[in-house]
């Protein structure tokens, strides 16, 4: 990366982080003031990855009071070249997890697939004409595609920031709940929005507001084998899912070290310390508590230790789950509910991007 464009990098780290903590300081207060949106593609069932990482700050969201929109990226499956022939299960599945961990669809909240939204969709076309081909060249996610891939790239991944976009534009999301390395995407959408309020709004309100990154505070939690992100293709993962026994044998599995004295020390003993710290998201304790308690009780004690403080954790989840998995229709319902009020807004939003750009008839 050239010095300039690291500089660059930089200053958008840093200005994320500033208005992620004047936000994440004003939004208890104000809840109404902002509309969150998030998602997940639908490749499957959701492990304890996402639920530490995102899904619990997803529900603390949404219980202050924050409208909040689910977004499942069924279109970006296509796009990544993903199996398609379980898109329609795997959705289900994660309004399962959803609902499991406590997200409440309703006046405030609502789930959807974005290809059941048309009207969001038709966005597409004129956001595409707002940005540059060397735009899309600097993004480093399509970038690491391009140079992963032994296929070539497809225009739909190419252009896939700005169907993130229009995801995000199309209600008008301001708060974006993403890891840093979601940042370039997010500079698209905000440089999207500024651009179409420049171009069709001279003189009048803006239609978009420039969206905002709300950075998470927790840790990656790293995959089971001590690989830097726990992921299902891996096989590293935990499922929200799995039962008390497969969460033992998995864990029986997890990487640790040679040491037996049980220490907390993140730099170097990177296996040990990211089991400790899944312990204290279940258990509230800091890592160096735990590991203090645990001492010479070595990796035995340290995984049994694991085993009981996540199976307790995730039971009533767990429970719940289970209940949701017989009632088909109520997942049915929360999709369709959802997807008409995800339409009703893409309806005005259309209405007023038609407007300023005078394709009224
Ligand atoms: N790209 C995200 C992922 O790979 C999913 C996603 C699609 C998303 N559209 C979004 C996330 C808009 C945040 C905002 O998981």
């Amino acid at each position: 990366m050239s010095e300039e464009l690291e500089t660059n990098a930089d200053k958008i780290l840093a200005e994320a982080m500033r208005m992620s903590e004047k936000i994440e300081a004003d939004i208890a207060q104000n809840p109404k003031k902002y509309r969150v949106l998030t998602g997940d593609r639908p490749t499957g069932r959701l492990h304890i990855g996402h639920y530490f990482g995102s899904l619990k700050n997803r529900v603390r969201l949404s219980k202050l009071g924050v409208p909040t929109m689910i977004l499942i990226a069924d279109y970006q499956v296509l796009t990544d070249h993903d199996a398609f022939d379980k898109i329609s299960e795997n959705t289900k599945e994660l309004v399962i997890d959803y609902l499991a961990a406590g997200i409440e669809p309703g006046e405030n909240v609502c789930i959807y697939p974005h290809s059941h939204v048309p009207e969001a969709n038709q966005l597409m076309v004129p956001f595409l004409t707002l940005v540059t081909k060397s735009d899309l060249d600097r993004n480093p996610t399509v970038k690491d595609e391009m140079a992963k891939s032994s296929i070539p790239l497809n225009a739909g991944m190419y252009t896939y920031p700005v169907h993130q976009a229009v995801d995000i534009l199309f209600c008008k999301g301001n708060v974006v709940p993403v890891g840093k390395d979601q940042l370039p995407h997010l500079e698209i959408a905000r440089q999207i929005a500024r651009r179409f309020n420049n171009k069709f709004c001279k003189g009048i309100d803006p239609i978009f507001p420039e969206p905002h990154a709300l950075l998470s505070k927790t840790p990656m939690i790293m995959g089971l084998d001590g690989s830097a992100k726990m992921s299902k293709s891996l096989g590293n993962t935990i499922m929200l899912s799995a039962s008390d026994d497969e969460t033992a044998k998995a864990i029986k599995k997890a990487k640790t070290d040679q040491d037996r004295h049980i220490t907390y020390d993140p730099v170097n003993r990177p296996e040990v310390a990211n089991l400790l710290r899944i312990i204290s998201l279940c258990t509230d304790e800091t890592p160096e508590a735990i590991a203090e308690r645990i001492g010479d009780g070595g990796g035995g004690m340290l995984k049994n230790t694991l085993t009981e403080a996540l199976n307790e954790h995730l039971r009533p989840l767990r429970t719940k789950r289970a209940e949701l998995e017989q009632q088909p229709e109520l997942i049915k319902k929360v999709l369709n509910e959802g997807v008409e009020k995800a339409r009703e807004i893409a309806s005005k939003t259309l209405l007023e991007v038609r407007h300023v750009m005078n394709m009224e008839i």
